[in-house]
């Protein structure tokens, strides 16, 4: 009797200072806190949105900084415990080597299927105040980030679940607590945590940010850029920021809850739908926003996502059909079609919505870079004309962003 209590004891004792078998997260993280602090911009920023979250959701005391709400979005960016058969994760589709995006023309969701759209590389949509996706069908960042986890081909799991897995697995109510000051679990607070760490992926460190660091003028040639990459920034930037050029709809302004002002050279990306001539709107082809609207105005408008990284996020558009840069480029210069919403920075006449106007792309000086002007709808090209964009486009990638341990699969 006495043998076994002792032994019972004994066993009990040894046990007690090793963890429950099971009960070890199953991430890594570095002990202390880690910087996600949005990097300083050359121009400032623009009115895009919250770099700390709306506070309506956080009990006292709240993460001021964000980091410990970026460090929970992390994880769960990175666990396949948020799809129905854990095996997807939102990095299944979102690879950070990839500039979170990821290589196929359509993703494949947990059970195999495809996604109707190509999926979007995630980077600087702290300065993006909506709408998401290809389409602009979500309104918030906190919006966004459960339609995935919900979608039926994405990762197929319902909410209820998505709390009761993450209730249970260890090492979860410690990141809550941390990021919310109790270890309560809910969706407001998932939510908030995703859309923390997907803010948090800014780009500032590429060959053309330093480039601009240093001129200050995006229309002075860059010394450490080769005469291809500078004569690609010019056809890319066009004479002036009132010329339509490829930055009138892929760098944002100044005043960019308005699109308005000169441009600011070191924010790629748009915050409208626009239609770019992708079809010519007689086949019954996805309708982007008009799907959304029900306006037959917005027929064929789509948001694009940042060009920044853009050699590593191949292939492109909402349906992933053109596989290099070198087929885009073929598209603007002589492939565009004449969609009756076809924006007029791209010789359309479609003047509503776009915030351009009614300019068309003729408007303005000719000069140099003359191949950029024209009357005729796209941007004719010559092969010279690609390869240099194609050169300029490629000083984008940020290479610290792509193998910051700060974004990585703590998983692993
Ligand atoms: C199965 C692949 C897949 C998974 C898993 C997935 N995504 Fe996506 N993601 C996409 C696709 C495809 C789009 C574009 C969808 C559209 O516009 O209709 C997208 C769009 C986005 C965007 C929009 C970016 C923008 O500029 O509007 C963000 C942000 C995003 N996903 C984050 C996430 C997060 C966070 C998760 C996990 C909760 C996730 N994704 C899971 C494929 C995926
Ligand atoms: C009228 C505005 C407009 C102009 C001008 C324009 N684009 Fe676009 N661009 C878009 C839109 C909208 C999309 C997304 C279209 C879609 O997928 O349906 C896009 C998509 C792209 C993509 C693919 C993005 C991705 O992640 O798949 C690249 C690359 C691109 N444009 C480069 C350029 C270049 C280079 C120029 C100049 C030659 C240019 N664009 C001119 C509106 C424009």
């Amino acid at each position: 009797m006495r043998s076994i209590a002792v032994r019972s004891l004994i066993a009990l004792l040894t046990l007690a200072p090793m963890p429950v078998l099971g009960q070890e997260p199953r991430f890594h993280l570095p002990d202390g806190t880690i910087d996600y602090r949005l990097p300083k911009r050359v121009f400032g920023r623009g009115c895009g949105g919250p770099a700390s979250l709306p506070e309506g959701n956080a009990p006292q005391p709240p993460d001021p900084s964000g980091n410990e709400r970026a460090t929970l979005g992390r994880v769960l960016f990175h666990d396949p415990l948020l799809s129905k058969n854990r095996t997807t994760s939102c990095a299944t589709c979102h690879r950070q080597s990839l500039a979170f995006a990821d290589d196929r023309a359509r993703s494949r969701g947990f059970d195999g299927r495809s996604t109707a759209r190509n999926s979007m590389a995630i980077v600087d949509l702290a300065e993006h105040d909506g709408p998401f996706f290809w389409d602009g069908r979500s309104p918030s960042l906190e919006d966004m980030v459960l339609r995935p986890i919900q979608d039926p081909i994405e990762m197929g799991l319902d909410l209820d679940t998505m709390l009761a897995r993450l209730r249970s697995e260890p090492g979860y109510a410690e990141l809550f607590r941390r990021a919310f000051g109790d270890p309560t679990i809910d969706t407001p607070r998932v939510a908030a945590a995703l859309a923390m760490f997907v803010r948090a992926i800014a780009s500032v460190d590429s060959r053309y940010d330093r480039g601009l660091a240093v001129t200050g003028d995006v229309r002075a040639a860059f010394p450490d850029f080769s005469d291809a990459e500078n004569r690609g920034k010019r056809l890319f930037f066009g004479q002036s920021d009132e010329q339509a050029s490829c930055a009138s709809c892929h760098v944002r302004r100044m005043r960019t809850c308005t699109n308005a002002g000169p441009l600011r050279p070191d924010a790629f990306g748009s915050d409208e739908c626009t239609n770019n001539g992708l079809d010519d709107g007689r086949r019954p082809l996805d309708l982007g926003q008009g799907a959304v609207t029900k306006r037959s105005a917005d027929a064929g408008k789509f948001r694009a996502p940042s060009l920044r990284n853009i050699a590593l996020t191949a292939p492109y558009m909402h349906d992933g059909r053109f596989a290099t840069l070198d087929e885009v480029l073929r598209f603007y210069s002589h492939g565009v079609k004449e969609h009756p919403r076809l924006d007029v920075r791209l010789g359309g006449t479609s003047a509503d919505g776009s915030g351009w106007a009614g300019r068309r792309p003729d408007d303005g000086p000719t000069a140099t870079t003359a191949s950029m002007t024209t009357s005729t709808i796209g941007f004719p090209l010559t092969s010279r004309d690609r390869a240099d964009l194609i050169a300029f486009l490629e000083t984008l990638t940020d290479h610290e962003l792509v193998h910051d341990p700060r974004f990585a699969d703590p998983f692993r």
